[in-house]
């Protein structure tokens, strides 16, 4: 056999992986193969692999007699809608893509490029975890793989996207990345298995139930999204790093858009309800002023209350955080405040202006709110908002109260800009509650309580309900009219645009966790 022969054959058996038997046991659970699932993230034929030949040096238990081809995972480089991306991808059809010693130096090697080069890195994580017969050296590799992660975190964005099994310490690194996408059924996350638990506490609860996709993206909030299968999550992936710049140096991609900067939106003098009691959704806001009305949702099935998304404006990412009255009136709890925080601090990290568009009526009341720690978890919002240093606008459409007026990054947590809309009533609380508190005395000692205390929520909504005290202030740099939203926003982020801002040198913050 000729030398260009023996490579070929050499190539063609290495991507065959564990072999047809298993390849065809992947697609017959719904899932494709490693190299599959890089022939759709990557533009096509631009992927180049790396470590082709690598394989194990392990000889437990029958594994000297093993192969292992590329030991169980896919690495390299290629391009995503023309820019640099590196990915791995773990191969399941391999030993169950465990991880022994030189599957981990393969990935901490393209983590290492990764960060060199500037690029973000995508891991498609399918395994049965720490390869068993390699012991200590699977956990070193583990290890090797969290620090990378550490390492890279806020250079380079990081994604996840768990495809199949991902148990015990693996989780760890998907759970230090950027983000986490799940493909719904066939893919989960635990520290303990069914079984373990089973055996433990005696619970009985299934795999997807426990660690499943939905429960992840739902109630968990370790997952950010969630794809119906593997070519859809691909895709959405894709779609992500279109809003991302490469790394921490650059800004973010910019897109010709022909969705006019000034357009204006007469339905927004007319969108906020006349009672305030009343919801209205969020999103219709959102899409309304974003360039051709699309929204790249992050963790859309998780606290609702809140709305966290990507959108484009006049071609460029801004990172949305806006209350969703639809939602718990839009309050803000533990778990919107989490969402909230990591968000904001994403953005921060890679240069993406932050827009707040602030309802709210405050901080969910309740003893379970407070057991559960809201005043450590809201005060990681505060602490994102006030360490962020790009480009922030606040604009106010309705409610602003209390600490939540606060929270939701006011002038002093380093708004640059706030509007308001003439809706908005800017407030210490709602006007029923202030009067029931203030007045409380009068309203008692009146002839007619009610009367009285109608008389004195109608004096504090006058004097609070509306934007005007605080622009007399300055907390509120100008009342706009709805429909110039777009255009208002568009022009404020454009002077912002070479905003400069650094905070005291320090080691690292201390933001309560
Ligand atoms: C070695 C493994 C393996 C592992 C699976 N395989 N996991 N080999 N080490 N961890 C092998 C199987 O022996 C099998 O080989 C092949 O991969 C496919 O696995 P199946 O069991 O046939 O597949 P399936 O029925 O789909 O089940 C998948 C699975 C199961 C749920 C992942 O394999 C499983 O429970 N594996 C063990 C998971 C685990 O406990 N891992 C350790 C977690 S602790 P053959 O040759 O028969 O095809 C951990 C610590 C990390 O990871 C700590 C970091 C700090």
């Amino acid at each position: 056999m000729n030398k260009l022969e023996e490579l070929r054959q050499l190539k063609e058996q290495i991507a065959l992986g564990g072999g047809q038997k298993r390849i065809d046991a992947q697609h017959d659970k719904g899932k494709l193969t490693a190299r599959e699932r890089l022939e759709i993230l990557f533009d096509e034929g631009s992927f180049v692999e790396n470590d082709v030949f690598v394989s194990h040096r392990c000889s437990n238990f029958g594994m000297a007699d093993t192969k292992a081809p590329g030991d169980g995972v896919v690495t390299g480089y290629g391009t995503v809608d023309g820019r640099l991306v590196f990915a791995y991808a773990q191969d399941f059809t391999v030993l169950g893509g465990s991880l022994g010693e030189y599957h981990a130096e393969k990935i901490v090697k393209v983590q290492e490029m990764a960060l060199k080069m500037g690029a973000p890195i995508v891991g498609l994580n399918d395994s049965g975890g720490a390869r068993i017969q390699e012991g200590v050296n699977a956990l070193s590799g583990f290890g090797k793989i969290f620090r990378n992660n550490t390492i890279s975190s806020g250079v380079i964005p990081q994604i996840s996207v768990i495809m199949g099994p991902c148990a015990g310490g693996a989780v760890y690194s998907p759970a230090i990345t950027d983000f986490i996408f799940m493909v719904d059924k066939t893919s989960q996350m635990f520290i303990t298995g069914p079984e373990v638990i089973k055996t433990v506490t005696g619970e009985d609860i299934p795999a997807e139930q426990l660690g499943g996709a939905m429960t992840h993206n739902s109630v968990s909030g370790v997952a950010h999204f969630i794809g119906t299968d593997d070519t859809n999550t691909l895709m959405q992936v894709r779609e992500l790093i279109s809003y991302m710049p490469s790394n921490n140096l650059e800004t973010v991609p910019a897109f010709a858009t022909n969705d006019d900067p000034n357009r204006m939106i007469p339905e927004f003098n007319e969108i906020i309800p006349e009672n305030p009691n009343k919801a209205y959704d969020m999103y219709d806001i959102i899409t309304k002023l974003a360039d051709d009305g699309k929204i790249f949702d992050v963790m859309p099935h998780y606290a609702k209350n809140m709305v966290t998304c990507f959108i484009r404006l006049n071609g460029a990412t801004v990172g949305v955080i806006a209350n969703q009255p639809k939602f718990g009136a839009g309050c803000l709890d533990i778990n919107a405040s989490d969402k909230a925080a990591r968000f904001i601090r994403r953005c921060d990290a890679f240069n993406i202006p932050l827009l707040t568009i602030e309802d709210v009526p405050g901080f969910l009341p309740g003893a379970d709110q407070e057991y559960g720690g809201i005043i450590r978890h809201g005060a990681k919002m505060l602490y994102a908002y006030c360490e962020a240093t790009v480009p922030k606008i606040t604009m106010i459409l309705r409610k602003a109260y209390g600490g939540a007026y606060i929270g939701m990054c006011n002038k002093e947590l380093g708004a640059d800009i706030v509007m308001a809309w003439p809706s908005a009533q800017i407030a210490v609380m709602g006007a029923s509650g202030a009067a029931n508190i203030v007045f409380r005395k009068d309203i008692k000692s009146a002839e007619d309580p009610e009367a009285m205390r109608q008389e004195k929520i109608a004096e504090y909504e006058e004097k609070f309900n509306n934007p005007y005290r605080a622009a007399e202030m300055g907390y509120v740099d100008d009342v706009i009219e709805p429909a110039t939203a777009r255009q208002r926003i568009i022009s404020a982020f454009d002077m912002l645009s070479t905003k400069r801002e650094s905070l005291p040198a320090k080691k690292h913050g201390n933001i309560p966790l």
